[in-house]
């Protein structure tokens, strides 16, 4: 039951606010013993025409009290108790009842929202900022889904632009074949590299680089199969991390895929008569809104990131026909989107609006060792093994008779990796600490995991208890406040969804775990002599352990059942 709405409901039979209106003005008071809403009179002195703490006192007595345990006025407030017995009942039984799909809804039914997270650079490392999008975009998508919107993953993959044609001409100069097999992104990286050196000796060079990428552009046999290539040895790369990760998409359209795509917009851009010549380049001028020229065509021609930005927003609109459109890149493209977006709105696609920058900040390494010098990368895949075999040796340590100890620590070493990008809001700058992400104590996945498999492991010392479970005997403090907790699951949600901000809801299991924690730790369970008490509480945790699940998998984490 939602108590918030049924205080709401019942006040609003007695006074002029729509119930919308009471539920935002409800408060919780700062003492569990004030009650669990409490309604301030405030807003209703002037049109009722008296004082606030009467107006409380006379309400109180009006007040339908089904379903709490009390009603009472303080000062200028109205608090309601919930009646305790019958909540905790109606929460646990429904999560027990609709188990994997608690949390869910069909509130986004019909509406399609496009998800771009990810989109790495082919023939360039994937980085920890391009995990910071993974992880938000992956989040994102899960989270939407579970409430009914139909989702589309989208990697827009940088696989298109002049330095493609500088790869090509430093392949044909100085690739090693075999390293290119073996370590295909590091030698890539390498010949890039080089191509910048000797280009700085040898300015043609660079003419070569633009000849190769107007080949490609034209669709040149040997030019694309070589593009193609880098691809496919870049992918494979970023499939292991994937892999590991468990991120999928529905689209892996990259830039390049707008390559035959981008005429027509240029076209449609000159045609609304927006398309301006600044030295050679061709622009939409933006200045009316205090911001710089978005580029069209460059001075040769050629088309840039915006161009296929614009293409591929009308793409997919016109593929996906969606309600929302959103962009998960860091905050230094915060410029970018703006420009894109404005132009779209410029071209007259009033859909621009529904076009959003999810944007994020930077990592920061607070190891010293992990800080990377400059040129020197952290792979990311590399990172994630240091995850794993750290969490494995904290397992090897506090419990080292365990079975399937590489899952766990493939499970929760990631997941703590994931966690951390995603306790905190996203345009917070996240800090990089081994210690501090993979403690057992603290806001951490492995804290929220190792709570999961603690109740997991009460239930399973407990085995089949006889008899009905009494809920009506849940009433300690800490009972109810982890029910309250695990009732509040689809609101995390849905602000999360409201907010694109997938932190609300790994909050939320941080809130869920420190709930569960504080309760066990006052309150004994496979010891209670009352039967009836002992399974209400086993069914506590069961649906407690159901939640914790629901939430690490909307954020893209994994439970394991022991650790
Ligand atoms: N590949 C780009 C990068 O690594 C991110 C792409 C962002 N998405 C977009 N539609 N522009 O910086």
């Amino acid at each position: 039951m939602d108590y918030k709405n049924l205080v709401a409901k019942r006040i609003s039979e007695f006074v002029e606010l729509d119930v919308e209106t009471i539920e935002k003005l409800l408060e919780i008071p700062p003492k569990p013993e004030m009650g669990d809403y409490a309604f301030p009179c405030f807003q209703l002195a002037k049109s009722m025409r008296k004082a606030p703490n009467m107006i409380a006192e006379e309400l109180k007595g009006k007040i339908n009290k089904d379903g709490f345990e009390k009603i009472e006025n303080l000062g200028p407030y109205l608090n309601f108790f919930m009646d305790k017995s019958s909540f905790g009942k109606g929460i646990i039984e429904l999560i027990l009842n609709k188990k994997e799909t608690y949390g869910e809804s069909n509130m986004g039914e019909g509406k399609t929202v496009c998800v771009e997270y990810s989109s790495p650079n082919i023939a360039k490392p994937f980085h920890v900022g391009h995990l910071f999008s993974t992880a938000i975009g992956n989040a994102l998508y899960a989270i939407m889904k579970s409430q009914g919107y139909n989702t589309v993953g989208i990697n827009h993959l940088g696989d298109w632009g002049t330095q493609f044609g500088k790869l090509i001409s430093a392949y044909k100069r100085w690739a090693d074949e075999e390293a290119l097999e073996k370590e295909p992104i590091k030698e890539l990286l390498r010949i890039y590299v080089k191509f910048h050196d000797e280009a700085e000796k040898d300015p043609s060079l660079e003419d070569e680089g633009r000849m190769y990428f107007k080949k490609l552009e034209d669709g040149d046999k040997e030019a694309v199969v070589l593009w193609n290539r880098f691809k496919e040895l870049s992918l494979k790369e970023f499939d292991n991390v994937y892999d590991m990760l468990n991120v999928k998409f529905d689209s892996l359209a990259g830039e390049g895929f707008y390559n035959d795509k981008m005429e027509a917009v240029v076209k449609e851009i000159d045609d609304k008569g927006l398309l301006v010549d600044s030295n050679g380049a061709k622009v939409v001028m933006l200045e009316e809104y205090n911001m710089p020229p978005c580029i069209v065509l460059k001075s040769d021609g050629a088309s840039i990131y915006a161009t296929r930005d614009l293409t591929a927003a009308k793409y997919r609109k016109d593929t996906y026909n969606f309600d929302k459109s959103i962009y998960v890149v860091g905050k230094d493209q915060k410029l970018h989107f703006n420009q894109v977006f404005k132009t779209l709105e410029l071209m007259g696609h009033d859909w621009a609006k529904d076009c959003h920058h999810v944007s994020f900040g930077l990592v920061r390494f607070a190891d010293k060792k992990l800080s990377t010098r400059k040129g020197d990368v952290i792979l990311l895949e590399d990172l994630l093994n240091e995850a794993i075999s750290k969490t494995r040796d904290t397992i090897n340590e506090k419990n080292p008779n365990l079975e399937n100890k590489e899952e766990v620590a493939k499970k929760v070493g990631i997941g703590a990796i994931v966690f951390t990008y995603l306790k905190n809001s996203r345009e917070r700058d996240m800090v990089f600490n081994w210690d501090e992400m993979l403690s057992f104590d603290g806001e951490t996945g492995p804290y929220v995991q190792y709570t999961y498999a603690r109740g997991n492991s009460i239930l399973n010392k407990a085995g089949e208890v006889n008899g009905e479970a009494d809920y009506s005997k849940l009433t300690s403090k800490e009972e109810f406040e982890l029910v309250k907790t695990l009732e509040g699951f689809n609101k995390s949600i849905v602000m999360a969804i409201d907010k694109l901000e997938p932190s609300i809801v790994t909050r939320y299991v941080i809130d869920v775990a420190k709930a569960f924690n504080k309760f066990y730790n006052n309150h004994s369970v496979i010891n209670v002599e009352d039967e009836g008490l002992k399974k209400a509480r086993l069914n506590m945790i069961e649906a407690t352990c159901q939640v914790i699940k629901n939430a690490l998998n909307l954020i893209g984490i994994e439970t394991v059942e022991k650790m």
